[in-house]
């Protein structure tokens, strides 16, 4: 039986503004939480801290074409529309949910990019090239749609908050984006959308991957060369069952930039692959 929800939802530009109006003219103040659906406890909680600190939500679901590589899970990343709706109905912190169609924010001819340096250098940027430049082109579409107030992007992807924050700043996009602590399951793995294609087996080597980073990090603080506590890192996600490790690095927490002893606040941050299902986390060192 398909899930009927009562959360309103804009389908297009015309509709999200003919939506958005009257509030901006009330006063309202709104809050944009952007994701690509398939939503779990981390995206709910970002939710919630959305309406903790604005008057209005705007959840904004839609898949973005633009960051995934021809090689990557396009098309098999999950969509569930009826069941996410529902969910945002659940925490009765939602206002509109903005799910546009990929032919309305890339129409024919599109041919804009966002082009980004800092804290988008590096880490993910070594393994997915597109990723952060399909990201900030679409986040800087979604914040100039819906003109938010603030945004609420998730710590579980560390490197993308930065990469937002700094792009809102760069691009004086107005909108204060806003970082939410990362939801994790009993057992430490990060929630996660992709976390959906783990079988049983794969599932208990991915709850090694949070305790890496602890580990890690615990060593970093020890004093043990960086270099060094991320090779341990490494060797130990590869025991565990991992089948590659794209990266584990010890950063600067506000830069990403590198560094060779902890005296700054550092964040120890890890791409790893099971079969072909890529996981990230980080923590705080
Ligand atoms: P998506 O992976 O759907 O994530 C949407 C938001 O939820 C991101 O800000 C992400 O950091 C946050 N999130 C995911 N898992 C979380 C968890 N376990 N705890 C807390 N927050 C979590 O990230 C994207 O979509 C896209 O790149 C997007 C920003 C929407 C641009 O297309």
């Amino acid at each position: 039986m398909a899930v009927q929800s009562t959360v309103a939802v804009a389908t297009n530009l015309a509709q999200l503004r003919a939506a958005l109006d009257p509030w901006r003219k009330a006063g309202a103040t709104i809050a944009l939480v952007p994701t690509m659906g398939a939503l779990h406890a981390g995206h709910l909680a970002l939710v919630r801290q959305a309406a903790a600190s604005a008057d209005k939500v705007v959840v904004s679901i839609f898949v973005n074409p633009a960051q995934f590589a021809p090689h990557e899970d396009f098309g098999r990343y999950p969509r569930a529309l009826e069941t996410d709706s529902a969910k945002l109905e659940s925490t009765g912190a939602v206002q509109l949910i903005y799910a546009p169609d990929a032919r309305d924010m890339y129409p024919e001819g599109f041919a804009t990019k966002v082009s980004l340096d800092g804290p988008a250098s590096g880490l993910e940027t070594a393994f997915r090239s597109h990723f952060f430049a399909g990201v900030a082109t679409v986040v800087t579409k979604l914040f100039t749609q819906c003109r938010p107030d603030i945004a609420v992007f998730g710590a579980k992807d560390y490197q993308q908050l930065l990469v937002v924050k700094r792009l809102s700043r760069d691009l004086d996009l107005g909108v204060d984006v806003i970082g939410a602590p990362t939801v994790r399951e009993a057992d430490g793995l990060a929630l996660s959308s992709r976390n959906a294609y783990l079988s049983g087996d794969q599932r208990k080597i991915a709850a090694h991957l949070n305790r890496v980073l602890l580990s890690v990090g615990e060593r970093a603080r020890t004093g043990i060369p960086v270099a060094q506590a991320e090779a341990e890192g490494a060797a130990s996600l590869i025991n565990a069952g991992f089948d590659r490790v794209d990266y584990v690095a010890i950063r600067d927490a506000e830069t990403l930039a590198q560094l060779r002893a902890i005296e700054r606040p550092a964040r120890v941050l890890a791409a790893a692959r099971i079969g072909s299902i890529r996981l990230i986390d980080n923590r705080p060192v």
